[in-house]
């Protein structure tokens, strides 16, 4: 792909602070793309946005947002539009797991999980829309773009709030590509397996904790060894390329899909 090929988009990123959401928005940037970063650690999204204003491709700002509160995705995108004069992409990103077994789930895991996976996107969703059909349809399209996961497609034992969180992300990719294509906006998303981020890192230690793993590291042994096709975890580096392609006009006649990145493991 060019790179330059993001040159001119304004593109809203949540949960970029760290892990996917940070090495995007910095291959965005690098791709000449303006990057808001949104998160709920304002420091952490601003000293990366900092790193990426001094690298001196696209510009980045960052905004502290609580995904799950309309008021700071609209403030979120106001800022974007603000700084960058309209809004091109919004990437909804931002996400946590917290796994326990089907008889163990409690409301306050469900409302976490769902909240912040499931509700924010929607919200985050309508916000980003709501101020792309007030720009006007454009000769190129907006682009919508949920991160779903392959517990978007497969029924996990040990995550089931997390898998329903992220089957409703697919549902609101699906949903949202048919609802605002007549306003030029586009809906896709990619699924990643195992991504070594913060969140899988926590993952790793909670699953040993709820008595599904023995030990720290084996949860990725033993997802290698018994699911994946590609004999590997992954990392942000290997998912940024699809969100770039998704995000650019390489995609402009793709709607309504989820792009699995999971070395192999939605197809076993
Ligand atoms: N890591 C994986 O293996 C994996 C696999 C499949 C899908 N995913 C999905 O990818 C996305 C990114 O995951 P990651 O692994 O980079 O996570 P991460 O934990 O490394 O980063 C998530 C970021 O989201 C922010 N965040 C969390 N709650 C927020 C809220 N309420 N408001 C605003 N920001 C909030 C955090 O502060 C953090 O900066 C998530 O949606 C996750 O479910 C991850």
């Amino acid at each position: 792909m060019d790179t330059k090929r993001l040159t001119g988009k304004n593109i809203l990123i949540t949960g970029a602070g760290r892990g996917m959401g940070a090495t995007n928005a910095q291959h965005f940037a690098a791709m000449g793309a303006n990057v808001c970063l949104g998160d709920l650690d304002l420091d952490a999204a601003q000293s990366m946005a900092d790193e990426i204003n001094a690298e001196g491709n696209g510009r980045a700002i960052a905004v502290q947002m609580d995904v799950t509160s309309r008021a700071d995705n609209a403030r979120a995108v106001a800022a974007t539009v603000d700084a960058f004069g309209m809004i091109n992409v919004g990437l909804f990103n931002a996400g946590l797991n917290k796994p326990r077994f089907f008889m163990d789930i409690d409301e306050d895991n469900w409302d976490l999980i769902m909240n912040v996976n499931t509700k924010a996107m929607w919200l985050g969703m309508q916000e980003t829309a709501r101020q792309m059909i007030a720009q006007g349809r454009q000769e190129y399209p907006y682009k919508l773009i949920n991160v779903g996961s392959i517990a978007s497609r497969k029924p996990l034992v040990d995550v089931t709030v997390y898998c329903t969180s992220k089957y409703g992300c697919l549902a609101l990719t699906h949903c949202g590509a048919v609802a605002l294509a007549e306003h030029g906006i586009t809906v896709n998303g990619y699924a990643p397996g195992v991504v070594v981020t913060p969140l899988w890192e926590q993952l790793d230690k909670d699953l040993v904790d709820i008595g599904f793993k023995k030990r720290e590291g084996q949860a990725y042994e033993d997802i290698v060894r018994d699911a994946l096709q590609i004999k590997r975890v992954s990392y942000p580096d290997d998912v940024k390329g699809t969100a770039a392609f998704l995000a650019s006009a390489d995609s402009d006649y793709m709607t309504g899909q989820m792009i699995h990145i999971d070395g192999g493991w939605c197809i076993q």
